[in-house]
């Protein structure tokens, strides 16, 4: 008897979902979850590379008629405008300036872990790698680097909500309480006209999501009222005295240019400031955290890399795209359209597995088979289209750099225990990652 598909919330949770993403791909290439309305799921990389391809159709906006706050859920020239603003971070210029912090960070804070002979590798060295470097491109200070973690965690729940079938909004009164208290401390912070636009973006974000206000959202506003007040207060501090780093750049962008108008609003570049610590944080640790654990759970594969450093690279590359940190991201139809053959209504939303387009044996030899010599892969990753990532090649140089350095930091590397997935919808990686590890001895520079 045919048993049936796997629902998503299984296939979010399941360490191994690959099976179920195969069973979507040959058996319902167009599927329609159980206990979601209007939600189509797309499994095949042809199709999912189509969507993203095509801006027009499929919005990145869930609700439509409304302007999100982040970049990555704006659609056409209101995404273009300020994706042309925060490409000044990450030039290759700007972005090879990084690499030394990256690399101290990555090899002091092993060097910890090794004298202790292991440990909890995500916050101990998955976290303080990709925290160091945006702390870098927005100039924190190192004793609030440890905050980034924790906003970075509100944002997700706020502007990036993943709502769930038969959710519950807070009490109103409940509601009302916290955002007294947040127009209070955003208000005293950034002065009543920017901290009253702040505060509303901020408590919308779920609702552009198609979310509700729960207790976790209502704390996650409160987190980000937090950060935004304590960046607003980095932005005045540089404004009076620029210390020449890629802040100045976007500080500049508000700045009215010749013809009087500011490139981007104070409020839109705070809010992407805020969009940088989730995308580049979560994602990187996520992506660290996965290469070590199949380093753990592949005594050869890690014994070929020492021996072969140069095929770091290619490593990476595999890592990304047999476990992509992020394994899933939405799209909405903006008019009726047929896919595979069915019809999706107009506002109907889209889920599109990147991680099982990665998969998908039509596009790659051998899908799940991590190679080293697969070459050049086009995969999902970082998606494709306008949306496609912007710290792509940040992304890429953490991850070579701080795997180099692990592998020639190390001569033995296990897991202490069996990792846990985490909850976060549409995410692969893990709550904590338990290792043991032994140095190796540093014959030269690496
Ligand atoms: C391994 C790490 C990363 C992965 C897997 C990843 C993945 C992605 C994906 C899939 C998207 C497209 C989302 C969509 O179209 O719906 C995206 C967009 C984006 N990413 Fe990344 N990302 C990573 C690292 C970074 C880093 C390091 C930064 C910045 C510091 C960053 C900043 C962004 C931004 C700002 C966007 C929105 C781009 C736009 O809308 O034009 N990401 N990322």
């Amino acid at each position: 008897m045919p048993t049936a598909l796997p629902t998503l919330e299984e296939l979010a949770r399941q360490t191994e979902p690959w099976a179920g993403y195969a069973r979507l791909r040959e058996e319902a290439p167009l599927y329609r979850p159980p206990g979601w309305d209007r939600v189509f799921v797309l499994s095949r990389y042809d199709d999912v590379r189509a969507v993203l391809a095509d801006p027009e159709t499929f919005s990145s906006s869930m609700i439509p008629d409304v302007t999100p706050a982040m970049m990555v859920h704006r659609d056409g020239a209101s995404h273009d405008r300020l994706r042309a603003v925060m490409a000044a971070a990450f030039t290759p210029r700007a972005i090879a300036v990084l690499a030394p912090g990256i690399e101290r960070v990555a090899t002091s804070s092993l060097d910890r872990l090794l004298e202790q002979g292991g440990g909890n590798l995500l916050p101990a060295w998955c976290q303080p790698i990709p925290v160091s470097a945006i702390a870098e491109i927005l100039g924190v200070p190192p004793e609030r680097q440890s905050d980034l973690g924790r906003w970075a965690l509100d944002l997700l729940s706020v502007f990036f909500a993943q709502p769930e079938p038969g959710e519950r909004a807070a009490s109103l009164g409940r509601r009302g309480w916290e955002r007294a208290g947040c127009a209070i401390r955003i208000g005293a912070a950034m002065g009543p006209r920017l901290g009253s636009e702040l505060l509303g973006m901020i408590f919308r974000g779920p609702q552009e999501r198609g979310a509700a206000l729960t207790l976790r959202r209502l704390e996650g506003c409160r987190g980000l009222v937090e950060f935004v007040a304590f960046l607003g207060g980095i932005v005045r501090a540089q404004r009076s005295a620029p210390r020449g780093n890629v802040l100045d750049m976007l500080i500049e962008a508000m700045e009215p240019g010749a013809d009087g108008v500011a490139r981007a609003s104070e409020v839109e570049m705070l809010l992407q400031g805020l969009a940088l610590i989730v995308a580049g944080v979560d994602t990187t640790s996520t992506f660290l955290a996965n290469g070590v654990r199949i380093l753990c759970e592949r005594p050869e594969l890690y014994a070929e890399l020492k021996a072969n450093p140069d095929s770091v690279d290619a490593f990476a590359s595999e890592v990304l795209r047999l476990w992509s940190p992020v394994q899933w991201t939405d799209r909405r139809a903006t008019r009726a359209v047929e896919l595979g053959g069915q019809r999706i209504p107009a506002n109907a939303q889209l889920k599109l597995i990147l991680g099982s387009a990665n998969r998908d044996p039509i596009r790659f030899d051998a899908a799940d088979e991590l190679r080293l010599d697969r070459g050049e892969t086009a995969d999902l990753s970082f998606a494709v289209g306008p949306h496609a990532c912007i710290g792509r090649n940040l992304a890429l140089l953490e991850g070579r750099r701080a795997f180099r350095i692990m592998l020639a930091r190390t001569s033995s590397l296990r897991l202490a225990e069996r990792p846990r997935r985490t909850l976060h919808p549409g995410t692969y990686g893990f709550e904590a990652l338990h290792v043991k590890i032994e140095s190796a001895p540093i014959i030269g520079e690496c």
